[in-house]
């Protein structure tokens, strides 16, 4: 298992450039099965999740040509419809294969998710959105059949605004007859980025970026080439790593709408944040202050956040609540910081967080993937030389971490097995 080392109690200071969404560019990879022909992508993060995509996509027939950060997808010539297990486990996003395969191809054979442990990750609402749209769904030693005769368009209304359902619904429908209309669907930026590129490839898709999106199915869509948006997490976590250690840091490529409830909490712990187009500055104090943070679906605070957010508040200047609201399993690496020194207690939804001075290095294992980034955070604070094992987890989701913070001035090497 690969590991970070990172010796703790450097004042980050510089620039750092952001890359693409992991979350935006995965349901595209994925989307690009829907068009039998090319596709290029620019701005794809170089992350060990896209290089599953990549494999399963090469596993059904797909061409992959990868370079830096562009990427030339061929699926003129898919001739597999089910998606390999060993890969399907790998990564929950591979889920996200399946409304794109049904809605080319008419059928899918898949088995339930893997990915990371942040709680039980259900897929009903999607299986529920398919059968509506008129594909059957039958399950069979852990494996889920999807066929349909055709794809017809119909109303759904989710009953909680997932992102991988309204990912999946959209996919499904696409090349589907007449008009899908999604209700309490998810905003999330990284669906909107989803939607502009199927509307590139030829899609007709309306309300982007609200809670009811139409799709209107067409019969077919064309080659096209598009820039994955910037991920909102890692410029999140990079502001976060300038906050905690007191530093003065700018970040670039970024998005600032995406990031505003995360600008806004960084203003309350009393950051000064400067935005001018695409590059974010932040001005840390030397010590930030307690606040409290729940997490919500778009436009609330993100989810994903919660786990670094939290980190920062543990050197905080009093007590903080966060309260995390759409996975119930997300606090598994508070133990792991507690280990640091960390003065963290969970009550059901809620992780009560005394903040401290003395954060001290300690040997620790990445429990997820944005828990590992929080350890990665918190270590750059600690008194001592903190080792990270599992650290493939982190590599997952954040393209060249340790080379990112060492242009801010942290020590931190990445030791790969
Ligand atoms: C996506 C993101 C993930 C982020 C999450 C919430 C990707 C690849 N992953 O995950 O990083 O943390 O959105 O912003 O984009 N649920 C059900 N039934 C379902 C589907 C979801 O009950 O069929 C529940 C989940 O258990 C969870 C909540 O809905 O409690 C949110 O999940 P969802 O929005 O679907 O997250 P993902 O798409 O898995």
């Amino acid at each position: 298992m690969s590991k970070f080392i990172i010796k703790g109690g450097k004042r980050l200071e510089g620039e750092v450039k952001i890359s693409g969404s992991k979350n935006a560019a995965l349901p595209i990879i994925a989307a690009t099965i829907l068009n039998s022909g090319k596709t290029t992508l620019y701005n794809v993060p170089n992350i060990k999740d896209v290089q599953t995509m990549y494999k399963i996509l090469k596993e059904i027939g797909a061409k992959v040509v990868q370079k830096n950060n562009k990427v030339i997808i061929d699926t003129s010539k898919i001739h597999r419809y089910e998606i390999p297990e060993e890969l399907m486990r790998k990564m929950r996003s591979s889920v996200i294969l399946a409304g794109a395969i049904i809605g080319k191809y008419k059928k899918a054979k898949f088995t339930y998710p893997g990915g990371c442990e942040i709680g039980s990750r259900p897929i009903d609402l999607h299986l529920k959105g398919f059968e509506k749209l008129g594909i059957s769904i039958k399950e069979e030693y852990g494996e889920i059949i999807c066929e349909a005769d055709k794809i017809v368009g119909t109303q759904i209304n989710l009953d909680f605004p997932s992102v991988g359902a309204t990912e999946n619904i959209i996919l499904a429908s696409c090349l589907g007859d007449g008009i899908t209309v999604i209700t309490n669907a998810a905003k999330e930026p990284e669906i909107e980025d989803l939607c502009k590129f199927l509307n590139k490839m030829g899609a007709k898709i309306k309300g982007i970026g609200t809670d009811r999106i139409e799709i209107n199915g067409v019969k077919a869509l064309k080659d096209v080439s598009y820039n994955i948006m910037p991920d909102r997490i890692e410029a999140g976590t990079y502001l976060i790593a300038g906050a905690i250690t007191g530093g003065n840091i700018r970040i670039v490529n970024a998005n600032p709408n995406h990031i505003e409830p995360i600008l806004n909490k960084l203003e309350e712990v009393n950051c000064k944040i400067n935005i001018e187009k695409s590059t974010i500055e932040l001005v840390a104090p030397k010590r930030v202050k307690s606040i409290d943070i729940k997490t919500m679906p778009y436009p609330g605070f993100p989810t994903d956040m919660q786990s670094v957010f939290a980190t920062l508040l543990t050197t905080a200047k009093g007590t903080s609540i966060v309260t995390e609201n759409i996975f119930e399993s997300r606090y598994k690496y508070i133990q792991e910081l507690n280990r640091m020194g960390a003065k963290i207690k969970v009550e059901g939804r809620n992780a009560i967080i005394k903040g401290t001075k003395k954060i001290q290095a300690a040997n620790v294992i990445a429990t997820d993937l944005r828990g590992g980034a929080a350890m990665v955070i918190e270590a750059l604070v600690a008194k001592g030389i903190t080792q990270i094992d599992n650290a493939d987890y982190i590599l997952r989701g954040y393209d060249n971490m340790e080379g990112k913070l060492r242009m801010l001035g942290a020590q931190i090497f990445l030791e790969l097995d």
